[in-house]
């Protein structure tokens, strides 16, 4: 019986040096010269180089693996060797490959330069490129990141549900679709139902894909993306602020400290992110006006801030600055008003440094049942729908608070994408509803 081989993924083979191993993934890239072939294989956990050697190769082996082409799928053995120029990294010296499948025709997607429509029309396949793995493995840390965040300090996850017969955020970005002939809307949060789980669970958070329908194609807006929203009850603004800032930095360490490889991959300079650290500035929204208005912007007060004025303002600090009280009319019905000064709600957007916008927007709850009715009336939402809701209020109403982070904006910070569009596996937008 011919000895079986060890099968080893490729981000192990540090322990393998000196032995025969076998590999299984996918050709990367190849190059000849007239004596070796520099195969690069990916196998999901890595890129390795496997070099065959001309002279010790038998002619069809050597034949074999000099035609292959990009993306064909194989098994290779050979022995683990220092790499002959990186230090700390190991090459393949190959024995053997046999090839599982190979593309009838050539690979779509080759080392040249595509444009962005072309590969996020090939985005099935373009995950499998060098840059794409990278990011999606920060997005699959800083998901496990924030897991572990709430589960860990005694907060119980509660999902909330995707079809929902109410707004949330405002009518005008709703998704319409038919739920057995009544209309439904795909969610734009789960906070309305994180706030009954509050009431149930004390300190809960909800984590799933919402929905937005708005015509807005910027590099920060996705119409589906993935939100996580902690909802604590007993909390006030300065609570939800603290909160939002232990657990910004928590997470940003984590992914520095376990994706580092990822980030340096991505060429991101990483010493804005090792920055990220208590205490994070906190304005007020008639704080931030004034700062637009030094900085020459045709901003008053009432505006609503949009891209660019949160890179102005986010621009006069080194870390997340929280942007706190903004007008009542800015906010939705579910935001408390400040006792005060009843102009203002008890709202705060978190932005994120270097031009990244807006990552969380929270607020402390309306929690008194008359002041919510009239905030209902005012937005012109029928009270039938949100009963539920407000029954919160009739039975045993409580002061709390939360917020909602948007993951993929997080990812494109941490990152330093320049569009939100690659943190996304596969990402919906105005445009974009394939693959
Ligand atoms: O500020 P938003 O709209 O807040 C809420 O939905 C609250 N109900 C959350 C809560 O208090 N529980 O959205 C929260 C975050 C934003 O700060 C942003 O990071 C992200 O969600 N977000 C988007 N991300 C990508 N594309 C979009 N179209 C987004 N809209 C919001
Ligand atoms: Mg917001």
């Amino acid at each position: 019986m011919p000895e079986r081989l060890p099968y080893v993924p490729i981000e192990a083979l540090a322990e393998y040096v000196e032995q025969r191993v076998e590999l299984r993934g996918w050709v990367y890239a190849l190059r000849s010269s007239g004596k070796l072939v520099f195969l690069q294989l990916r196998d999901g956990t890595g890129v390795v180089q496997c070099v065959l050697f001309k002279p010790s190769a038998a002619p069809e082996l050597w034949d074999r693996v000099r035609h292959l082409k990009q993306e064909s799928c194989l098994r290779v053995e050979g022995t683990v060797v220092a790499h002959q120029k990186r230090q700390g990294e190991q090459e393949l010296s190959v024995d053997d490959v046999e090839v599982l499948s190979e593309p009838a025709t050539d690979y779509p997607i080759s080392p040249k330069e595509h444009g962005t429509d072309f590969l996020m029309d090939h985005r099935h396949l373009w995950l499998r490129s060098r840059r794409q793995h990278a990011i999606l493995k920060v997005r699959a840390e800083l998901v496990a990141a924030i897991r572990d965040y709430f589960d860990s300090r005694g907060f119980t996850l509660v999902d909330a549900p995707i079809f929902t017969p109410n707004a949330c955020e405002g009518t005008s970005t709703l998704f319409e679709t038919d739920f057995h002939g009544e209309p439904a809307y795909l969610t734009q949060s789960g906070q309305l139902y994180a706030e009954a789980a509050a009431a149930a669970f004390g300190k809960t958070y909800c984590f799933g894909p919402t929905f937005r329908a708005e015509k807005s194609k910027t590099r920060r807006h996705l119409a589906e993306f993935w939100m996580v929203e902690p909802e604590v009850a007993f909390l006030d603004l300065e609570g939800d602020l603290d909160l939002a800032e232990d657990f910004l930095c928590n997470i940003v360490a984590r992914v520095l400290d376990r994706r580092r490889r990822e980030l340096e991959l991505l060429e991101r300079d990483l010493e804005p992110l090792a920055r990220i650290a208590k205490p994070f500035p906190r304005i007020r929204y008639a704080e931030a006006i004034e700062i637009l208005q030094r900085a020459g912007h045709d901003t008053h007060y009432g505006d609503d801030f949009g891209g660019d004025e949160e890179t102005v303002i986010s621009d006069n600090f080194d870390r997340p600055v929280m942007v706190t009280h903004y007008p009542r009319t800015l906010k939705p019905f579910y935001a408390k008003t400040d006792p005060e000064d009843s102009t203002l709600a008890l709202n705060v957007d978190v932005l994120a440094p270097e031009g990244y916008g807006e990552v969380i927007g929270g607020a402390q709850r309306e929690d008194d049942l008359d002041t919510l009715l009239a905030n209902i009336d005012a937005h012109q939402i029928p009270r039938d729908q949100l009963e539920w809701y407000i029954d919160l209020r009739r039975y045993g109403s409580f002061p709390h608070s939360g917020f909602g982070l948007g993951l993929e904006r997080t990812v494109s910070w941490i990152c330093g994408l320049k569009h939100v569009r690659e943190t996304s596996p596969f990402p919906r937008m105005l445009t974009r509803l394939r693959p």
